[in-house]
C-alpha cells in the first residue's frame, strides 16, 4: 500500500534538497528552526539521551549541535528509505535508521529500542501528513514514545484553523491532543505562544503529586 508520506517526501522535498547542507530541506528554515527552539526547551538535553522519530536529515541533533547541546547518544528513525540513505549518506556520524514508528513494539522486543534507553523521545513533523486512521494511529505513537521515554516526550502538530486547507495535511485541534495525553500524564505543558498554525506539548514521565 501506498504511504503518501513518503511520496510527498519524496516529490515535493528529496528532489529540491541540498544533500548535505543543513536545513534546506524545508521550504522554510527560519519556521523549521523555530520548531526545534521549542522542542528542545522540554528539558536542558545536554547529556541526554534522545530518539528522534520521523528524524528526516536528522537536522534536531546539528540545530542543537549548533546551540551547545550535546546529547549523551542520538538514534534517529524515518520511514522514508530515500530520506535515511540520503542521511546516512552525507551525515555518517549520525545513527539513522529506516523504520516505521509503529514498529516500535516489535523493536523493543529485539532491544533496539529497548525500553527506558533514551530520556527524550522527540517527533516534530511527525503528525502533519493526513492518512487513514490518523487518529487511532497518532494516539498509538503517542502512547508507545511516552511508555518506551525515560523522562518525557515532545511533539509537533500543525494547529487547526479554519483558513488552512492544504489536502495533504492534518491539522489538529489541540484539545484531541491532550485528552490523549491527560490519560497518561498529569505533568504535561502546552505550548501554543511562538506560531499561529503549530503547537507543541511536553509529556514528563514525573507525575504532579
Ligand atoms: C515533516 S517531516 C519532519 C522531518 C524532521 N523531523 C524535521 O523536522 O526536519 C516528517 C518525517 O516523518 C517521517 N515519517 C512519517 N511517518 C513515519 C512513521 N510512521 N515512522 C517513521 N517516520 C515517519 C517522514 O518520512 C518525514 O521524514
Amino acid at each position: 500500500m501506498k504511504n503518501p508520506a513518503i511520496e510527498y517526501m519524496d516529490k515535493r522535498y528529496l528532489n529540491k534538497s541540498t544533500p548535505g547542507k543543513l536545513y534546506k530541506f524545508w521550504g522554510n528554515k527560519t519556521v523549521q528552526l523555530l520548531r526545534f527552539k521549542i522542542l528542545s526547551e522540554i528539558d536542558d538535553l545536554t547529556n541526554k539521551s534522545v530518539l528522534d522519530v520521523g528524524c528526516g536529515l536528522g537536522e534536531f541533533y546539528y540545530f542543537c549541535k549548533e546551540k551547545g547541546v550535546n546529547f549523551s547518544e542520538y538514534v534517529g528513525i524515518d520511514i522514508n528509505p530515500k530520506i535515511v540513505k540520503q542521511a546516512n549518506d552525507k551525515f555518517p556520524e549520525l545513527r539513522i535508521s529506516c523504520l516505521d514508528v509503529l514498529e516500535i513494539p516489535r523493536d523493543i522486543m529485539d532491544d533496539t529500542l529497548e525500553k527506558n534507553r533514551f530520556d527524550y523521545i522527540i517527533a516534530s513533523g511527525l503528525f502533519n501528513f493526513e492518512c487513514a486512521n490518523w487518529d487511532e494511529r497518532t494516539w498509538l505513537i503517542i502512547e508507545e514514545c511516552y511508555k518506551i521515554s525515560k523522562l518525557g516526550v515532545a511533539i509537533n502538530f500543525l494547529r487547526f484553523r479554519q483558513e488552512e486547507r492544504r489536502p495533504i495535511a492534518h491539522y489538529t485541534r489541540y484539545r484531541d491532543i491532550l485528552e490523549v495525553v491527560e490519560r497518561l500524564t498529569n505533568r504535561y505543558v502546552l505550548r501554543c505562544d511562538y506560531k499561529k498554525n503549530d503547537f507543541t506539548v511536553y509529556l514528563y514521565k514525573k507525575q504532579l503529586r
